[in-house]
């Protein structure tokens, strides 16, 4: 009896969301104890389709399906790479990242049932941290495989103090291994990323999937506002030196920035008043920036034009401001013979073709650096992501599923 491998992915993708940080709501980051297990259940799923499992220096989770065995055996064989990440944000929703993952795995299994081996291995790859939840740089990953992770990074510190490096030693990885964990990009055929559009354009097009034509740049700051800490009933008004009015009228300065510029998104997402009392003036309030944009200059020029604004209003308040850019990573264009390739597989299963921007990043931008990358969109209800109301019709599922099987049988067809 046939698996219907959508239905499989349906109840994957539940069980997934199970593996949480914190009860009653979703929270998996890098190198949590959630995590670690979210690896077990992924790992068993992809020996279940006949893939060769392992775990990389910093957690990556990796699925090998060999190709044909050329005549030597598959020594050194072409790999194409599919995959998300496995991490969330918190309170996420369960399809942003192990949609991706689950759906790639689903196409291995159907080459696995079938009987079906490639000209080339497909490497399934199940990311350890896109979000930067933990230490807000991101990609952590898919830049370790890419080859571009900055080990300065290892030094970075969480809520909690844990270093990076110490939280890989204590998720089983192994900081000092990082560097060699990178894949040899002349093995790579390229990469396709199956993931939700978090965006309501499928849904007004009443598509189920549409093909990535470029990913937005983006920009993490971490602001700090220091001003003096004071007794909330003594200070008089006019003698205060307040970080939280100070961060405040710059929260609003992002909002009006961003609704000038077109294109342009910006977002505080967290922000932190110290010493964090109600009978306390805030002597100091620590912020996030987040800035995208589609072409990297105007995100440059929206980043100073705030950093210039952050000074003005330090200056008028007398509290003083530290800008640090945490994360950037540029606009990447999809590569254009593989979105070809996935746009005729798509306008097989559905009446039109929908081309879309990503102003989410994606573990593509970062494998871009390395190797020719797609991605294709799966609608999701309302456009809604990083919530947990975020969902995605099995339907849906099924189409994405069918799209990235011709996809990957035409791929091998070109060898
Ligand atoms: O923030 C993003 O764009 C992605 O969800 N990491
Ligand atoms: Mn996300
Ligand atoms: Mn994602």
């Amino acid at each position: 009896m046939r698996i219907d491998l959508a239905q499989t992915v349906m109840r994957r993708v539940d069980a997934l969301a199970e593996l949480t940080e914190e009860p009653g709501r979703l929270v998996r980051t890098f190198c949590s104890p959630a995590m670690r297990h979210a690896n077990e259940l992924v790992g068993s799923w992809m020996r279940e389709a006949g893939m060769i499992v392992r775990e990389d220096a910093i957690g990556n989770l990796i699925g090998h399906y060999s190709g044909v065995p050329s005549q030597g055996g598959t020594v050194n064989e072409k790999i194409f790479l599919l995959g998300s990440h496995l991490d969330t944000v918190r309170d996420a929703g369960k399809f942003d990242g192990p949609l991706g993952v689950l759906v790639a795995i689903a196409c291995v299994q159907h080459l696995h049932e079938n009987k079906t081996r490639l000209p080339f291995a497909i490497e399934v790859a199940g990311f350890a941290d896109e979000e930067g939840v933990r230490y807000h740089t991101t990609y952590l990953g898919s830049k370790v495989l890419a080859g571009t992770f900055d080990p300065e990074n290892l030094k970075l510190r969480d809520a909690g103090g844990t270093t990076m490096a110490q939280a890989i030693r204590n998720f089983g990885g192994n900081p000092d291994r990082i560097v060699a964990s990178r894949i040899e990009p002349s093995q790579l055929l390229g990469y396709a990323e199956v993931h939700i559009e978090q965006g309501p354009i499928l849904e007004q097009k009443n598509l189920a999937v549409g093909v990535v034509t470029s990913i937005a740049g983006q920009t993490r700051a971490k602001v700090t506002f220091t001003g003096v800490a004071g007794h909330a009933g003594t200070v008089p008004m006019n003698l205060r030196r307040d970080a939280l009015c100070a961060a405040a009228e710059f929260v609003l300065a992002v909002e009006t920035l961003g609704q000038s510029r077109g294109g342009l998104v910006a977002t505080v997402g967290e922000l932190t008043a110290l010493p964090g009392a109600s009978n306390v003036i805030p002597g100091q309030t620590i912020l996030s920036v987040d800035l995208r944009h589609p072409e990297d200059g105007a995100r440059r020029s929206a980043c100073k034009e705030l950093e210039t604004q952050a000074a003005t209003i330090g200056r008028q308040r007398n509290v003083s401001i530290d800008w640090h850019i945490v994360h950037e990573t540029g606009a990447v264009i999809c590569d254009r013979s593989l979105s070809v390739l996935l746009s005729e597989a798509v306008k097989v299963r559905q009446p039109k073709l929908a081309l879309l921007t990503s102003g989410a990043g994606h573990d593509a931008a970062a494998i871009a650096a390395i190797t020719p990358a797609a991605m294709l969109f799966v609608r999701c209800k309302g456009g809604i992501s990083h919530h947990p109301n975020e969902s995605v019709s099995v339907e849906d599922v099924r189409v994405a599923i069918e799209v990235m099987n011709d996809f990957i049988a035409a791929r091998a067809r070109l060898q």
